[in-house]
């Protein structure tokens, strides 16, 4: 086995490169007997206070280390960058491809056998698992959990309300001092988002890939068994070095069918689509947009979690957690996906029980027929937009209506709460220009907030489409991802003002109602506006990065490049 061991091409050496190897290690305090033929387990950490949804992973770290020690294996936690989504500007997406880039040459560039990949906020789990796929060692995935449900006079509250609360604010339904103290009563514990936002979507989707232990989605961050799941995980990436268990032995085509199908049932985040796009093409599996409406759309919605339904992460686990739910999904999933701790996903759920009915539901009784995403087709997005039928509001499912278009955010704000912005009911709200390459970073604005005299008459959604995303924790009839984006000069670049746009979800239609003839005319008068960057990362990010519907990934980073260093230092 020592002689298998990645490491020992650092560690094991004689004369000079071993003694180099092994002696500025030493400085750390630690004895040689670690660096004889130890598997040696690396610990992802985005640990960051700039991350707070990360900020307690140094503790958690700890007990990972415990567990990889009690294994035998020899445990090193590195640093890499780490994405806070609610701090970085001007989107944390537009850093995802970068720091999957330091997670993959930091993992390959290291003596490391196997790797834990401390995860949390939202970005941060799509990054160190994109990064480690193109390196393909032994890698378990640790989520840092969610908050505790925030409390405010009396209700629980997490991040969807914060949308809530701003139109409170806007038409005076509540005062800044109010929305003070609800600032001080969301936050109150170590964790991520608590609602299925981004991040709880992300932890779900590593635990029905199978990249996790059992229960790893939902264990809240302060509950004291997430550090017993810590420990246990360290335990078992010990053993899966052992095995050459690798990511690719997990992530088949049937694991990711089974996140997809997940998915849906849980009302995940829209954002979900564009990472496992791209985690697929880092493993090289063969995943297309259409899928992921062809296999959701007979998943029932079955997890009763805001945004979509009324509960919170924190009531999911104490309802049994997400194995509770796979359970539920029995007859959709493939039973005999391997997952990281060497057993199936059905023996992974087989011994799950439900403790509360109104969280995880049957699926004989729903709590919406309606579930996943529907990929939407037409003239207005060629290559395919996105909408969350149970977030959107049945009235507006089958509707056509005038585009009252924004040509990017700065024309969208300074405009609309105008009082005489041409706009009603029936309006179909149009941001451009907040895509990949056009914003860039393709940042979570798609659920605009109405115009304020809409709200002040009662009015709660409209039809909203962009080239944009949308916050996990969002809400509304709302159209994401639209396909090529706007800064390609396509026909959602050249969409008027007073044109007519018919959505029709049941049939997957979105259709501009606009003659060949003139949509030609006007592209060939179109101008990009969007603001082209000439140095640095951005320069590379705009010149490289591929369109939502392929998961916004950077064109050279598909596929990997596996775990062999390209040559030896010495
Ligand atoms: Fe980090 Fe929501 S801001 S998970």
């Amino acid at each position: 086995m020592k002689d298998k061991l990645r490491s020992q091409g650092w560690f094991g050496k004689t004369g000079k490169d071993g003694f180099i190897y092994r002696a500025w290690m030493k400085n750390q305090g630690i004895p040689d007997y670690e660096f004889r033929g130890k598997p040696v387990i690396g610990i992802c950490n985005t640990w960051s206070e700039l991350t707070p949804c990360n900020a307690h992973f140094r503790e958690l770290a700890e007990s990972v280390k415990r567990g990889i020690s009690e294994a035998g294996g020899f445990p090193v936690e590195f640093p890499v960058m780490s994405l806070g989504e609610t701090l970085i500007k001007p989107t944390a997406m537009l850093y995802r491809n970068l720091a999957s880039m330091d997670v993959e040459e930091s993992i390959r560039a290291n003596p490391m056998d196997g790797v834990v990949l401390l995860c949390g906020c939202d970005k941060t789990t799509p990054s160190l698992v994109m990064g480690a796929c193109s390196v393909n060692i032994p890698t378990l995935v640790v989520s840092g959990g969610p908050m505790l449900t925030g409390k405010y006079q009396g209700r629980d509250i997490s991040t969807s309300d914060v949308w809530r609360f701003n139109d409170a604010v806007r038409t005076g339904d509540m005062s800044e001092e109010q929305l003070t103290v609800a600032e001080e009563c969301m936050c109150r514990s170590r964790g991520h988002c608590a609602v299925m936002g981004t991040a709880s979507t992300m932890a779900c989707m590593v635990e029905s890939l199978g990249l996790s232990l059992p229960g790893n989605a939902a264990i809240p961050a302060a509950d004291s068994r997430r550090k017993v799941l810590a420990q246990m995980s360290g335990i078992r990436i010990v053993e899966m070095v052992n095995e050459n268990l690798r990511l690719s032995d997990v992530l088949t085509r049937k694991a990711f069918e089974n996140a997809i199908i997940t998915n849906a049932a849980i009302g995940g985040s829209t954002n979900f689509i564009i990472h496992l796009l791209a985690i697929a093409g880092r493993i090289g599996v063969d995943l297309k947009l259409d899928d992921f409406d062809k296999l959701s759309a007979n998943v029932p919605f079955i997890v009763n979690l805001q945004p979509s339904g009324k509960y919170f992460m924190e009531d999911l686990y104490y309802a049994g957690g997400l194995p509770a739910a796979l359970k539920e999904l029995d007859k959709f999933l493939h039973h005999d996906s391997l997952t990281v701790n060497g057993k199936t996903m059905k023996e992974n759920y087989d011994s799950a029980e439900c403790y509360n009915r109104d969280i995880i539901g049957t699926v004989d009784k729903p709590f919406n027929a309606l579930s996943g995403v529907a990929i939407l087709k037409g003239n207005l997005c060629e290559n395919g937009a996105v909408i969350k039928p149970s977030a959107a509001s049945p009235h507006l499912m089958k509707h056509s209506g005038r585009a009252v278009v924004f040509e990017d955010i700065d024309d969208y704000k300074n405009r609309i709460d105008d009082p005489e912005l041409a706009v009603d009911e029936n309006s179909i709200l149009v941001l451009k220009n907040v895509g990949p390459i056009g914003y860039p970073g393709m940042p979570e604005v798609g659920n605009m907030a109405l115009p304020k005299k809409l709200l002040a008459k009662g009015i709660t959604d409209l039809v909203r489409i962009s080239d944009g995303r949308m916050s996990g924790t969002g809400f509304g009839t709302v159209i994401l991802h639209a396909s090529p984006e706007a800064a390609l000069g396509d026909n959602f670049a050249v969409v008027k003002t007073g044109d007519v746009i018919g959505l029709d979800v049941a049939q997957r239609t979105l259709m501009l109602e606009v003659a060949d003839e003139e949509l030609s005319m006007r592209k060939q008068n179109w101008k990009p506006i969007h603001k082209k960057y000439d140095r640095g990362y951005v320069m590379l990010y705009q010149q490289h990065v591929e369109q939502a519907s392929h998961g916004a990934d950077m064109d050279f980073l598909k596929g990997g490049s596996g775990s062999e260093v390209s040559r030896d230092s010495h």
